[in-house]
């Protein structure tokens, strides 16, 4: 399993950093939504789902967590840890977020509105659904 993380310019000067992000150039899609987790409490695992479409980026912004991606074959713990990059998590991925910081702020960047239909939340579903293609 390939994992894609981004490294965002960061234009940094003597006042500190900044970090923009534009469609299309520092992100491989369209961004119709942005959400982002915080005041996550300790032990606490999110996630445990996929999404049949949605691609999207992970940036934890402040802080640090971990994610677990599951293609059906392969899994792999990513850590995060930098306001600068960014893991893309393509559709058919099962995915699990956990080891967040007190601190840790993760964003959310995703190429399509909400949509319940989208997900695959039962993990026996998503190893029939990903066999089958
Ligand atoms: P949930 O899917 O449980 O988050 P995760 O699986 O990433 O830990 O979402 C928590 C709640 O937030 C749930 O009631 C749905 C709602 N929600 C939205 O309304 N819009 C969104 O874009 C997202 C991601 C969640």
């Amino acid at each position: 399993m390939q994992v894609v993380k981004y490294m965002f310019q960061p234009h940094g000067d003597d006042r500190g950093q900044l970090v923009a992000l534009e469609e299309h150039k520092d992100i491989p899609f369209e961004i119709k939504r942005v959400y982002y987790m915080y005041d996550t409490k300790p032990g606490v695992v999110r996630g445990f789902h996929a999404h049949k479409s949605l691609e999207q980026i992970l940036i934890c912004i402040h802080g640090s967590c971990k994610i677990r991606l599951d293609n059906g074959s392969e899994k792999k713990v990513v850590p995060l840890e930098k306001p600068y990059e960014g893991l893309y998590v393509a559709n058919d991925m099962w995915r699990e977020m956990f080891d967040f910081s007190e601190d840790a702020v993760l964003m959310v960047l995703a190429s399509a509105l909400y949509d319940e239909s989208d997900y695959i939340r039962n993990y026996d579903e998503f190893i029939d659904y990903v066999s089958k293609k």
